[in-house]
C-alpha cells in the first residue's frame, strides 16, 4: 500500500544527486508494500521553487524519468527537505496526474504526500472549489495541500505547526502525511530516522500538548459546524495556546542546533541503511522539523499519556531486507522458516522444563483465563492462522472461541463485552480493518491482545498486551513466514493459558515436544522444493482452476494454500472443507480438474478418506499431502507430497509449506512477479 519517504538534511551539504538517490532508494525499500505509481518533490534551482517528478509504474521508471528530465544534479543544498511516495490507487486511476506529491497551486507552495484515506474529502473539495481553488486530480489527497494554502493565505503570519494542526483538525479518516517540512500522523504510522555526527544529548524528544485541543472553544464549535455544513472554514487557532520547547536531543552543548539528517518513512526498512536511531510517532502526533530541530506536537491536551517520544535503536539489519541468494523475497521467506519459527520461540519455550513464558502477556494472563470469550480478529493470512489454532485453544483453555474477519466483524457491529478478550493478529500491525476493529473493542472496554510482527506498529502500540512473533521483516506481499510464526506464537499463548490445568498436563507436554522438533521438520519439507517445482509444471500448467481439500484443522491450511495460489499465480483456487464436498463442489470433479487433498493422519482421517474416495470414484486424480509411507496411498500411481508427522494440532504448520512452494513455483512458471502481485498490497491501510 502507499509508502512515504522523506529526507531532510540540515547544515549537512548534499547535492541534488544525493538527495534524489536517497529518496529513490527509500522508495525502492517500500516497493514491497505494493503500489502502482511513484513520485517526489525536491527543491528547484531558484529559491522557493519546487521540482516534482511523477511516473506510473515502478520506482525504476521514476528513476528513468528523472534521468531523462536532466535536472542539474550537481546543485548543492546546505539544508533541504525532499518528500516522496509510492501510490496504491484508491481515488482515481494510476496516472501521472494522480501521483503524489500533490500541490496547493502552480508554485507548489504546499506539497503533500499521504498514506490512508480522507473520508470527508468531497465536502472539503466542494468547499475549496467554492473559494476558487481548481483541482487537478481525482485524489482525496489534493484537498490537503489546497486546504493548507487556503488557511495560510488568510493568515500569512501563522506558524507552521499551528497551520498543520488546523489542517489536520479538518481532515477525517485515517492518514499519515508529509506536508512539506511537516509530518503529521494519524494511522498509519511514520517512523523518523535521525542521523547526527555527534552523539545526541538525550535520547528522547519532548511532546507539546495543546491545552484545550489546538482550538479555542468558539473556534472548535465553528469547526464542528463546518464539518457538517462545509459552509466556511475555521479561523486558525490562537498561537498563544502553543508552547515552543526545544528539542534537546538535537542541540549542542551551547544550545545551537547541530547538523542533522532526518529520514521519514512509513516503514523502518527504508531507514535502516542510513541510521539505526529511530523514533516512532504515535496516533495524532505532529512532527515538525525546522532548522534541524524535531518537535512533536499533539492535537489534544495532555491526557496522561507519555510526554516524551523515545529515540530507539532499531535492531533491523540491512541484510534482513535484502534478497541474498534467492530470486524473490517470497522464496527467501519460505526458506527462512526453520529459523524464523525458532526466533518466535526463542526465550519463550523451554522444551527441557516444559515451560512457556510470554513476557508480553505475563501481567494479563490470569485475567484472560477468566474471560467469558476469546475473539480472534484478523484479515487475510492472519485470519487463517487464527482459524488454524482455534481447535487447540478450545481444547486447552475450554474458553469459547470466536474467529472473526475484521471487516465482517465491524460490518455487523458485533457485540463485545468488558469480559471479552479480543486478540488482534496482524503481520504488519497496520491493516486498517483490524485496526478499526481494535478501536471498536477498546471503546467497549474489552481486554485487547496483539499478535504482531512489526514492532512499533499501531496494533502493537494500541493493544493492552501482546506477543511479537519475531519472524523478522516480511517483504514478499504473499505472507509465508509470518503465518507459521503466528501459528507458533498462538499455540504458545494457548499453552500459557492452560498452564494451571492439571488435566491438560500431558497434552501440553506433547505439544511442547512437538514444537521443539518443528524447525528440523521444516528443513526436511523444504528438501521437496525441486520435486514440487516439477509437479507444478507437470500438473498445473495452463489449468484454469484448482481445488484444495482439507478437514478439521487442515481446512485452514487449505484456505491459506488457496489464498497463496490465487494471490501470486492468479490461478483460481478454491479451498473446500472435505465434509462439504458432497454438498455441491463434487459437481466440478472429473478426470481433468486438478485437486490437492490434505490427508495427513489425525482423528478425522477416516472421514477425510471418504472425500478422497468420492473424488477417485469420479475419475479424479488428486495429489495427496500425506505422511511418509502411509499404506493408504501406497499405489504407485498416486501423486504424493510426503510431510513428516507431528502432533495433530501442529500438523498444519508442516502441511502449509508444500502449498507455499506450489504457489511460488506456479507463479514463477507463469513468469509472474512473485513479490509484487498485481492489485495487491502488503499492508492494506485502507478500509
Ligand atoms: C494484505 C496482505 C496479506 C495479509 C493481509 C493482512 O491483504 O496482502 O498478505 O495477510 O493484508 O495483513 P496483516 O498485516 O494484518 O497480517
Amino acid at each position: 500500500m502507499c509508502g512515504i519517504f522523506g529526507y531532510i538534511n540540515y547544515l549537512v551539504e548534499r547535492d541534488r544527486q544525493f538527495i534524489i538517490d536517497t529518496l529513490l532508494n527509500g522508495l525502492s525499500r517500500l516497493e514491497y508494500r505494493g503500489y502502482d505509481s511513484a513520485g517526489m518533490a525536491v527543491d528547484g534551482d531558484k529559491k522557493n521553487e519546487v521540482q516534482a517528478f511523477k511516473e506510473v509504474g515502478k520506482v525504476a521508471k521514476l528513476r528513468e524519468l528523472i534521468a531523462e528530465s536532466k535536472p542539474d544534479m550537481t546543485k548543492s543544498f546546505e539544508s533541504h527537505a525532499g518528500i516522496s511516495h509510492t501510490r496504491w490507487a484508491t481515488h482515481g486511476t494510476p496516472t501521472r496526474q494522480n501521483c503524489h506529491p500533490h500541490r496547493s497551486d502552480a508554485t507548489w507552495e504546499f506539497a503533500v504526500v499521504h498514506n490512508g484515506i480522507i473520508t470527508n474529502y468531497k465536502e472539503l473539495k466542494a468547499l475549496l472549489e467554492s473559494k476558487g481553488f481548481r483541482f487537478e486530480t481525482e485524489t482525496d489527497t489534493e484537498c490537503i495541500a489546497k486546504l493548507a494554502k487556503y488557511l495560510y493565505d488568510q493568515h500569512p503570519d501563522i506558524e507552521f505547526t499551528v497551520l498543520a494542526k488546523a489542517v489536520i483538525k479538518e481532515l477525517e479518516g485515517a492518514f499519515g502525511l508529509l506536508l512539506k517540512l511537516s509530518l503529521p500522523a494519524r494511522v498509519p504510522p511514520l517512523v523518523i530516522g535521525v542521523r547526527t555526527s555527534k552523539k545526541m544529548k538525550v535520547d528522547f524528544v519532548d511532546v507539546e500538548f495543546s491545552e484545550e485541543g489546538a482550538l479555542p472553544a468558539e473556534q472548535a464549535s465553528q469547526n464542528a459546524a463546518i464539518k457538517k455544513s462545509s459552509a466556511s472554514l475555521l479561523a486558525p487557532p490562537d498561537k498563544s495556546l502553543l508552547h515552543r520547547s526545544q528539542s534537546r536531543a538535537f542541540l549542542s552543548d551551547d544550545g545551537i542546533p547541530q547538523p542533522a539528517e532526518f529520514f521519514l518513512s512509513s516503514d523502518p526498512s527504508a531507514i535502516v541503511e542510513h541510521t539505526k536511531k529511530v523514533l516512532y510517532l504515535e496516533d495524532d502526533d505532529i512532527a515538525h522539523i525546522h532548522e534541524g530541530q524535531l518537535n512533536i506536537h499533539r492535537l489534544t491536551k495532555n491526557d496522561g499519556t507519555s510526554n516524551v517520544r523515545t529515540i530507539q535503536t532499531i535492531e533491523l539489519e540491512l541484510q534482513e531486507i535484502m534478497k541474498g541468494k534467492f530470486d524473490h523475497f517470497m522464496q527467501k521467506e519460505i526458506f527462512e522458516q526453520p529459523e524464523s519459527i525458532v526466533n518466535t520461540m526463542r526465550g519463550r519455550l523451554d522444551t527441557v522444563n516444559k515451560k512457556v513464558t510470554l513476557g508480553g502477556l505475563r501481567q494479563y494472563i490470569s485475567t484472560i483465563r477468566r474471560c467469558r470469550r476469546l475473539i480472534f480478529i484478523a484479515c487475510g493470512t492472519s485470519y487463517h492462522s487464527c482459524m488454524a489454532v482455534r481447535g487447540v485453544f478450545e481444547e486447552l483453555t475450554e474458553i469459547p472461541i470466536a474467529v472473526e474477519l475484521a471487516s465482517d466483524f465491524l460490518d455487523r457491529q458485533a457485540p463485545v463485552f468488558r469480559d471479552d478478550t479480543c486478540v488482534f493478529v496482524s503481520q504488519s500491525g497496520e491493516t486498517a480493518d483490524s485496526l478499526m476493529a481494535l478501536r471498536y473493542c477498546l471503546e467497549r472496554g474489552a481486554l485487547t491482545v496483539g499478535v504482531v510482527n512489526v514492532v512499533g506498529s499501531s496494533i502493537s502500540l494500541l493493544t493492552h498486551c501482546g506477543v511479537h512473533i519475531n519472524a523478522g521483516p516480511e517483504i514478499g506481499v504473499a505472507s509465508t513466514k509470518a503465518y507459521t510464526s503466528q501459528f507458533v506464537a498462538m499455540v504458545m499463548f494457548a499453552l500459557s493459558l492452560s498452564e494451571d490445568r492439571a488435566s491438560k498436563h500431558q497434552r501440553r507436554e506433547e505439544i511442547m515436544e512437538g514444537l521443539g522438533k518443528i524447525s528440523e521438520q521444516f528443513r526436511e519439507i523444504l528438501k521437496l522444493n525441486d520435486s514440487i517445482k516439477d509437479m507444478c509444471a507437470k500438473f498445473f500448467k495452463d489449468q484454469k482452476s484448482l481445488l484444495l481439500l482439507g478437514r478439521g484443522a487442515q481446512f485452514p491450511t487449505a484456505l491459506e494454500g488457496a489464498l497463496k495460489i490465487k494471490e501470486i499465480s492468479y490461478l483460481h483456487c478454491e479451498a473446500v472443507m472435505s465434509g462439504e464436498l458432497k454438498h455441491g463442489v463434487l459437481a466440478l470433479v472429473d478426470e481433468n480438474l486438478p485437486i490437492i487433498m490434505i490427508l495427513t493422519r489425525d482423528n478425522l482421517f477416516t472421514k477425510s478418506l471418504n472425500a478422497y474416495q468420492q473424488v477417485i470414484a469420479r475419475g479424479g486424480r488428486p495429489i495427496v499431502i500425506c505422511n511418509p509411507d502411509d499404506p493408504e496411498f501406497s499405489a504407485a500411481q498416486t501423486e504424493k507430497i510426503a510431510v513428516p508427522k507431528t502432533v495433530d494440532c501442529l500438523q498444519g504448520l508442516l502441511n502449509v509449506i508444500p502449498l507455499q512452494l506450489v504457489s511460488y513455483w506456479l507463479a514463477v512458471g507463469e513468469g509472474l512477479n512473485v513479490d509484487f502481485p498485481r492489485n495487491l498490497a502488503k499492508s492494506v491501510t485502507v478500509e
